[in-house]
């Protein structure tokens, strides 16, 4: 996959996994990570799909509305990506934190729900419920951070907390923060992100 690594100064720190939302690429949170943790290293993906010359973590049948079949497929890519990555750029595998905005945090929300133990914990900004229906893997105090908009047309304030419940429910620590605007990612949300991280990280 597409992508920059930029290696931080601090390996015991977590590694960032930066996912984009549509339409973005591997350099646009780039920034949003090193203002999360400046000393740890950044590993940035570019989505193997494109939407009309967009961008994409996985494709999707209309907005909000996944095509399932290659959600599947492309969390597996990104997890054996991930794990490649890891021999070698030789960060550690098992401390990885990822931080994906909207599509990137949907795809980061798959990764949670499909493999145990694929991160240490993930600030998912505007997430949607990947998938309902299916039997979770445990992730035992896994910190997790939801940023979500009360007024978000993509993303309903009780589809947020259905998500936050599903996490907890099979065992992640999860802070769901709420501000009143939309889907869009906002300077007070970051920095309620970075206190997060901070007190977990
Ligand atoms: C998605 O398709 O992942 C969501 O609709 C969010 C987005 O538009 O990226």
């Amino acid at each position: 996959m597409k992508h920059v690594f930029y290696k931080g100064d601090d390996q015991s720190k977590p590694t960032l996994l930066l996912l984009h939302g549509t339409g973005g690429n591997e350099h646009d949170l780039v920034g949003l990570g090193k203002e999360i943790d400046g000393a740890a290293n950044i590993l940035s993906v570019r989505g193997n799909v494109l939407e009309n010359g967009m961008p994409r973590f996985f494709k999707r049948l209309a907005e909000g509305v996944f095509d399932m079949e290659d959600l599947m497929l492309r969390t597996e890519e990104l997890k054996k990506f991930l794990d490649e990555a890891a021999d070698n750029y030789e960060f550690d595998r098992d401390n990885v934190v990822a931080i994906g905005y909207s599509n990137g945090a949907n795809i980061a929300a798959n990764l949670l729900f499909e493999y145990e133990n694929v991160l240490k914990g993930a600030i998912l900004h505007h997430p949607m419920v990947p998938r309902r229906g299916v039997e979770l893997p445990t992730f035992t105090g896994a910190p997790v951070f939801i940023g979500a908009g009360k007024n978000d047309h993509m993303c309903p304030a009780t589809e947020s907390e259905e998500l936050r419940d599903l996490l907890q429910g099979a065992g992640a620590e999860v802070e769901l923060y709420w501000h009143s605007y939309g889907h869009q990612l906002t300077q007070d949300e970051v920095q309620a992100a970075k206190t997060w991280y901070n007190n977990n990280f």
